[in-house]
């Protein structure tokens, strides 16, 4: 069986899959309003809030632009902490819809520095928001959320949070963090294909929300609320997809989420010892690298695009390469959702036997 180990989409089980071959059911009819309900609930778990949570049709991106066309206005400006390529997306969002964007940078690889971000804010008193990724997936950093999201409370500013690649693999509390819009998505760590974008909204994003005057009309929170409270979705959901995605939440609600965080941690820990056992080096700093993505640099003449055909074509195993400015310059191993630290044991063999073949030359 082919081993796709890219950050998203990633595999799904059996039972997921066999869910998503029911008959279609009237979306506006109970037995839906009763699904909806079940998920909305074990997403408050598993989100570990008590604010609303909205099930939104649409990838990622979208509910990153549901975050922000529902709590700013024109005009308004924003902190975008950025450390690659997601991040570099929240803020162009946000730039679309007539934000004033304030950029805070760091070099891709490294995480945000929150006394940066405490500088940033000190120096730009009229930012409204601030918009940070808690898992930048193009360089496999996690940033440290807790710490920015203290020093952006310091402030009172409002904290929107992509939290697409971590929410659900990484621990993140959303009400003891104070984060007032979080964003996943589907096919990342809850094993479910993609098509479906879940968003918590707090007391102070609907305080925010009643004065947002950006243009808005599929996002709508105020309709999801609504819609919500009547057992529905405002628009025709993905009907499929939640079928999956019930079955999804009973599987990660029976091995728990304390337990899904620390098999993460250790399948993350195996896929770095892995690459070093073989001689090359994080792309990440040590201090903050992601348990649900590594990013290898490639280095020793290693060719990543070549060695990824290889491991495709010959060993079926499906890797990613570099984003942007990272292309051919990194490789990327997704381990989020259904893996354990076999599955990554067995793609590091797969990828010990092709480095040779793809330009590697040991220098041990
Ligand atoms: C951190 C992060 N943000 C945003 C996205 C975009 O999500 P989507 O592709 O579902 O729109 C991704 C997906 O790769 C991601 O990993």
């Amino acid at each position: 069986m082919e081993q796709l180990r890219i950050p998203g989409p990633t595999p799904c089980p059996n039972e997921v899959l066999q869910a998503m071959s029911r008959q279609m059911i009237n979306h506006r009819g109970p037995q839906f309003g009763q699904i909806l309900g079940d998920i909305t609930a074990k997403l408050k778990q598993l989100f570990q809030t008590k604010a609303d949570v909205f099930l939104l049709t649409g990838s990622g991106t979208g509910g990153l632009e549901a975050a922000i066309v529902n709590t700013l206005s024109p005009g308004d400006k924003v902190l975008s902490v950025s450390i690659g390529v997601f991040g570099e997306r929240f803020g162009a969002i946000a730039e679309q819809f007539g934000a004033e964007v304030v950029p805070l940078r760091f070099e891709w690889g490294k995480a945000a520095d929150a006394d940066a971000v405490r500088q940033a804010l000190k120096a730009e008193p009229k930012v409204k928001a601030v918009l940070v990724t808690h898992n930048e997936t193009s360089t496999g950093v996690t940033n440290n959320l807790e710490a920015i999201s203290s020093v952006v409370k310091e402030f009172d500013k409002l904290l929107l949070v992509d939290a697409i690649s971590s929410l659900g693999s990484i621990n993140l509390p959303v009400d003891d963090w104070h984060c007032d819009v979080v964003v996943t998505a589907s096919q990342k760590g809850w094993m479910v294909p993609p098509g479906l974008a879940m968003v918590s909204v707090s007391q102070e994003a609907w305080q925010a929300h009643t004065k947002a005057k950006m243009p808005r009309f599929y996002w709508d929170f105020t309709k999801a609320k609504s819609y919500l409270e009547k057992g529905e979705t405002p628009w025709t959901p993905a009907i499929s997809v939640v079928f999956a995605f019930q079955v999804a939440l009973d599987m990660m609600l029976k091995e728990g989420l304390p337990n899904i965080v620390a098999r993460h941690a250790r399948v993350g820990k195996a896929a770095r010892n892995g690459i070093k056992s073989l001689g090359l080096s994080l792309f990440a700093e040590e201090s903050h690298t992601s348990n649900t993505v590594t990013a290898v640099a490639a280095s020793n003449g290693l060719d990543p695009k070549k060695m990824n055909k290889i491991l495709r074509e010959e060993h079926q195993v499906i890797l990613s390469g570099g984003q942007q400015k990272l292309d051919g310059k990194i490789f990327r191993i997704g381990h989020l959702g259904w893996v354990t630290e076999n599955d990554i044991k067995e793609v590091i063999t797969k990828i010990k036997v092709v480095l040779p073949q793809a330009g590697f030359r040991s220098s041990r």
